[in-house]
């Protein structure tokens, strides 16, 4: 009896391996390997590299209070950054990664950003995710310039090359991509032109198109192309729709800014400019969900919900979950001089404003 009952449960554990392999979630869900990768939300940290944390002494200019790799852990899978040239520099600090202008707010080489994505990419528990980086291209920088920048980081590796360069019927599941090692997907606003050495460089406006980012009223976000410019809801040329959903506020001499403070509702399921609401307008529009969404304070929300809620994924693995609280610059933990510090950045805004202003910015 015993002995029957060991014979049948042995006869079970090759079945149980391949549910089990079965089960292995492709984005954090095992519903999503078989979907392609355009039909599909994925959540997008807008600006992701620039930070309101202490490492800026809580910049107003920040975007995000957590950085790539917490945003990546958490189930964020696109990261959009803008991409400055700073003449001055040689080799890979040519291009940074910058706020408007340097002066503002200075993340870093870009390369040194693909190296922190690659690096979360590289990680066992990071195999089976597909990542998808936007580069706006702030000072037109060629293909060749950003292409060095992936291969010295050696992101490249895992970049996804299109098999032409236009909008394709399907495009790959994200099973296929993860079988194939092509799980980073990239995205540059705009480039000129591709290039035949670096041809994994999508330009964005191709294969994606975007609704106004320019928004600073709850009341005011639509779900209508904005660019490139002569698409219309019906007709929109196969692209992918990335819907931005972020909340911008006027500050002193006409900064835009951030709206931090109503961020819990922008980023809410429901509510006045929820993000799950607007979700569900340009979903009826369309008739598919936006393959993108950008939010700034991805944590806060949380975003992921309204997310996970347009995927039909109820029970998400393999996250490490961030507090959807907004950090208090003044609690403990922020040194004695944050309001000095915060006095610095203002007058470091007013000096970029001013050079912005002398040099016709
Ligand atoms: C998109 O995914 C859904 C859910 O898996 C599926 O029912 C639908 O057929 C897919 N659509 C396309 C065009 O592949
Ligand atoms: C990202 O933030 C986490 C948590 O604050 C920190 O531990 C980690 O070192 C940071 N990573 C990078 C690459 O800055
Ligand atoms: C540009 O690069 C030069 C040379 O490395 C450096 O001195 C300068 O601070 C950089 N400027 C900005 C705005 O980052
Ligand atoms: C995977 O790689 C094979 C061989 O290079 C190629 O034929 C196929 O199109 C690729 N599939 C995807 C989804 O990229
Ligand atoms: C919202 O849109 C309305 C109608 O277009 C416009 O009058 C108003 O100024 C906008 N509000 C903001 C804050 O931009
Ligand atoms: C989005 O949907 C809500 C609820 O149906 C509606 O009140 C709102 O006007 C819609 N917003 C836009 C911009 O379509
Ligand atoms: C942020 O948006 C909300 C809702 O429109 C508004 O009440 C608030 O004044 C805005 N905050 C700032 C700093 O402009
Ligand atoms: C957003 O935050 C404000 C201020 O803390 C609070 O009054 C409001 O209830 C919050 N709303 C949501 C949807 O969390
Ligand atoms: C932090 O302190 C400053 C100066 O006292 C205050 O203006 C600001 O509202 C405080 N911020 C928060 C999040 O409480």
């Amino acid at each position: 009896m015993f002995i029957r009952s060991l014979l049948q449960v042995a006869a079970l554990i090759p079945f149980l391996t391949s549910t089990t392999s079965a089960q292995t979630a492709c984005n954090n869900s095992p519903s999503l390997c078989s979907r392609a990768y355009n039909n599909m939300t994925h959540l997008g940290a807008h600006d992701s590299p620039f930070l309101r944390d202490k490492s800026t002494s809580f910049s107003t200019s920040g975007n995000q209070y957590y950085n790539s790799t917490v945003q990546l852990d958490a189930g964020v899978r696109l990261l959009s950054a803008q991409v400055h040239k700073n003449s001055s520099a040689s080799g890979s600090d040519k291009w940074r990664l910058c706020h408007s202008t340097c002066e503002l707010l200075d993340a870093g080489s870009l390369t040194n950003w693909l190296k922190e994505i690659k690096a979360w990419m590289d990680a066992d528990a990071n195999k089976n995710e597909v990542v998808t980086v936007l580069i706006v291209n702030s000072d037109d920088a060629s293909a060749a310039d950003i292409g060095a920048q992936f291969a010295s980081s050696g992101i490249d590796s895992y970049a996804y090359t299109p098999p032409s360069t236009t909008v394709p019927k399907t495009w790959p599941t994200l099973q296929s991509l993860i079988n194939n090692g092509t799980r980073l997907m990239t995205f540059v606003a705009s480039l000129s032109e591709t290039s035949s050495q670096y041809p994994y460089l999508m330009d964005e406006f191709t294969y994606i198109f975007e609704n106004d980012f320019e928004n600073e009223s709850p009341s005011n976000y639509t779900c209508t192309p904005n660019r490139p410019s002569g698409l219309t809801t019906s007709s929109t040329g196969g692209r992918m729709f990335l819907m931005n959903h972020f909340l911008y506020s006027t500050a002193l001499f006409g900064i835009q800014q951030p709206n931090s403070t109503y961020v819990n509702v922008t980023n809410a399921e429901t509510g006045l400019g929820a993000l799950g609401t607007q979700l569900d307008n340009c979903t009826s529009v369309y008739g598919q969900a936006p393959q993108f969404v950008l939010v700034d304070f991805f944590n806060v929300g949380p975003a992921i919900a309204s997310v996970d809620q347009a995927n039909g994924v109820s029970s998400a693995t393999g996250r490490k979950s961030v507090t959807t609280a907004q950090p208090d610059e003044n609690a403990t933990g922020a040194d004695d001089s944050a309001a000095g510090r915060r006095g610095a950045s203002l007058v470091a805004v007013v000096v970029a404003v001013v050079v912005a202003v002398a040099f016709g910015l």
